[in-house]
This record gives C-alpha cells, sequence and structure tokens, in this order.
C-alpha cells in the first residue's frame, strides 16, 4: 500500500528530539506561553525575516484573528477565492464580516485578479488571498488593485509554508498572514498550532492580547479578546522542525516533478511558471473521471484525497451567504481534482509506482 500520507513516518526523525525536549518541558513544569513559544516566534520570524510572528491555536484562529485585528467596519465585505477550504470563509464570518466570493484561475486554482476588480465595492475592506496547494496567489495585480482602493491584503499560508513569489516567501506578501501547523502541514506539529506574521507592530501588540483574553497584564483585559495561545509544547515541537522545512520542500519538489515530468498529458498538471516556487503542499491533478481514477487506484493500493469534495458555496452552513450563488470555475475545480501522494514518508519509487498506475489507466 502506498498511504496518501503518513504522518508516524514524517515525524519519526524528530523522534529522539522530541522525547528529550518533552522530558525538559516535564520537568520545567511551565505548560503555557513559556520560552518555547517565544523562541518558536523568534525562529518563525527569522526564517521570513519578518518582523513580528505570534502563535495561535491554529490556523483558523490566526486568521480570524488576523482580520479582527484590523477593527474594520461590523459587516465589511471581505473578498475570497471561491475554491478554498471553508476554514477562510468561516473567519471572515467569524469576525463579523461578510465572504465576496471571487473565481480562481482555471490553470492556477487562485483566486483571478481580473475578478477582484469587478467585485470591489464601497464596503470591501479587504482582500484574503489562499496560496492553495502550496503555489503563491499572482500578487502584483492582486496589491495593485489593493492600493488602488485602500483595501488591506491577509495572506492564508495554511497551505503555502516555504512557497515564494518572485523571490518573496508566501507570509510577507500582504499586511498580515495566517498560518497553520496542523499536523500534515508541510511545516507541521503533533496537534492544533498556526501562527500569524506582520510587520506592524501595532497589529503584533494587539494580537499578543487578543489571543491571550484581550489581556497584556495578568487580570487587566482590555479588548475582548480570545482564548487562542500556540500550545507551549507544539511550539517546541515546531521548533524542531522549523530547520527541516527547506528540506522537507526540496523533498516533495523532487517527487512532485517525476509526476510533472511522466504522467500521460490526459492527466490536467499543475503549471509551472516563472516567477512561482511552488512547495506542494497537495500535488494535484485533474481528470473528467476523477471518481473512477480514485476508485481505480485504491483498488491498486494508492491512497489519494480529494481537496476538496464540495464546493464552499454547496456547503449547508455557508447557506446564509452563499445559496444560489453559482461558481463555475471553483465547481469544475471540485468536480474533477484528485490529490496524489506527494510526501516525506514518500519515496521516488513510491511515485513512479503511482505514475505507471495512473499511465495504465
Ligand atoms: C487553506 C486553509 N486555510 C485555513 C486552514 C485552517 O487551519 P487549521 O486546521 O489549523 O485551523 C486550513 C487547514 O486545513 C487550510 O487548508
Amino acid at each position: 500500500m502506498i498511504p496518501y500520507d503518513q504522518l508516524s513516518k514524517v515525524n519519526q526523525p524528530y523522534q529522539s528530539a522530541f522525547e528529550k525536549a518533552f522530558r525538559e518541558f516535564l520537568e520545567k513544569g511551565w505548560y503555557i506561553m513559556g520560552e518555547g513559544l517565544k523562541e518558536f516566534e523568534k525562529q518563525f520570524a527569522a526564517f521570513h525575516q519578518a518582523k513580528h510572528a505570534i502563535g495561535v491555536a491554529n490556523g483558523l484562529d490566526a486568521l480570524i484573528l488576523a482580520i479582527k485585528v484590523l477593527d474594520l467596519p461590523a459587516g465589511s465585505e471581505i473578498i475570497v477565492p471561491s475554491n478554498t477550504y471553508i476554514a477562510s470563509i468561516l473567519a471572515i464570518i467569524h469576525a463579523g464580516h461578510i465572504p465576496v466570493l471571487v473565481e480562481p484561475n482555471i490553470a492556477s486554482y487562485n483566486i483571478d485578479p481580473t475578478g477582484i476588480e469587478a467585485a470591489v465595492t464601497p464596503k470591501t475592506k479587504a482582500i484574503l488571498v489562499v496560496h492553495l496547494y502550496g503555489k503563491c496567489c499572482n500578487m502584483d495585480p492582486i496589491s495593485q488593485i489593493a492600493q488602488a482602493h485602500g483595501l488591506a491584503i491577509i495572506e492564508d499560508c495554511a497551505q503555502s509554508h516555504d512557497a515564494r513569489y518572485k523571490g518573496r516567501l508566501a507570509g510577507t506578501l500582504g499586511h498580515l498572514a495566517a498560518f497553520s501547523f496542523y499536523p500534515s502541514k508541510n511545516l507541521g506539529a503533533l496537534g492544533d498550532a498556526g501562527a500569524i506574521l506582520t510587520q506592524v507592530e501595532e497589529y503584533a501588540i494587539k494580537l499578543r492580547s487578543l489571543r491571550n483574553y484581550g489581556s497584556h497584564q495578568k487580570y487587566q483585559n482590555d479588548q475582548v479578546g480570545f482564548n487562542s495561545r500556540l500550545d507551549e509544547l507544539q511550539a517546541i515541537f515546531l521548533s524542531i522542525k522549523l530547520p527541516s522545512l527547506t528540506a522537507i520542500t526540496a523533498h516533495k519538489r523532487a517527487l512532485a516533478s517525476l509526476y510533472l515530468a511522466h504522467l500521460k498529458p490526459e492527466f490536467i498538471l499543475p503549471i509551472v511558471e516563472e516567477g512561482y516556487e511552488d512547495v506542494y503542499h497537495i500535488f494535484n491533478i485533474r481528470h473528467p473521471r476523477r471518481d473512477a481514477l480514485k476508485a481505480y487506484l485504491f483498488e491498486n493500493g494508492v491512497g489519494t484525497e480529494i481537496h476538496y469534495p464540495i464546493a464552499p458555496n454547496h456547503q449547508k452552513a455557508l447557506a446564509p451567504w452563499l445559496a444560489g450563488k453559482k461558481y463555475p470555475i471553483s465547481e469544475e475545480i471540485h468536480a474533477t481534482t484528485l490529490s496524489l501522494p506527494c510526501s516525506v514518508c514518500h519515496e521516488k519509487a513510491d511515485i513512479f509506482k503511482v505514475i505507471e498506475l495512473m499511465n495504465a489507466f
């Protein structure tokens, strides 16, 4: 069996470092907001040459707090892609605003800048870009539109750790960036974890308070805050893994390059463009008989996933905002996309087996 992913194997190289760090953590007895969190925030900011990293409980909270800190008028419109994981849209709603969905480009799967301009109204206050599958959005035209209309840019970097656009890292392309370290992410914790990056000191100060009950000083609460601190133990584990992120990226790119070179043309492959350094958090292909292909691969011992099977506008939870709206490009992607094994738990031989099977489909 070639599983889609195998997290025990992904984390095996760090096991002895995790065990040593856990023993020290136990001996120290400081479980929340300790030195481990400070150290990870320092390292994660330094990796991005960003001024501030603020650890939070998960990627959804990172998005909610990144929106909240902007202090937009209640009910502002925030532009977001029509094909994204539901968290990007939920964050806008939880922050008290209105999601305005814009279709992706069918080749890049990321928000199409040409659709953004048409969606801007006087109520639009921000654009939430999602660097889906590990490819950055086409940021130059997006930044130009944002600047022309005075809009904030929030990056959803849950799938794009270490990806670059024109040499610049995802997470440094807008005003605020939200990361998830969900275990299967390219930089994954051993539980839930997330972080926000920003260059703006005022945001950083407010975010440190917002994640901690709106408090900078114990029992003194200046904002209506949350309990969304990045768990100390997860921060310690993430600091152990962060130095390997570039090697993780290189491994996934090497596997992806095999698919790109050897899959038959009947499979629609991710585009490779100059100026984009993709990290293949998800290596997806598209095929008109996606479900039959998935079943065939499963019968032949290959695990695959679908990111995602239901388009956001067809989710019951989002009906009050999206019922009746049509997003044909997003729906086409949802109907045809299939995610192939492409993890650090895989070797090149695994990928060659998948390729051989697929080319015989
Ligand atoms: C694009 C995107 N945004 C946000 C999230 C939310 O992250 P988390 O699961 O850590 O809350 C995810 C996670 O799967 C994601 O893929």
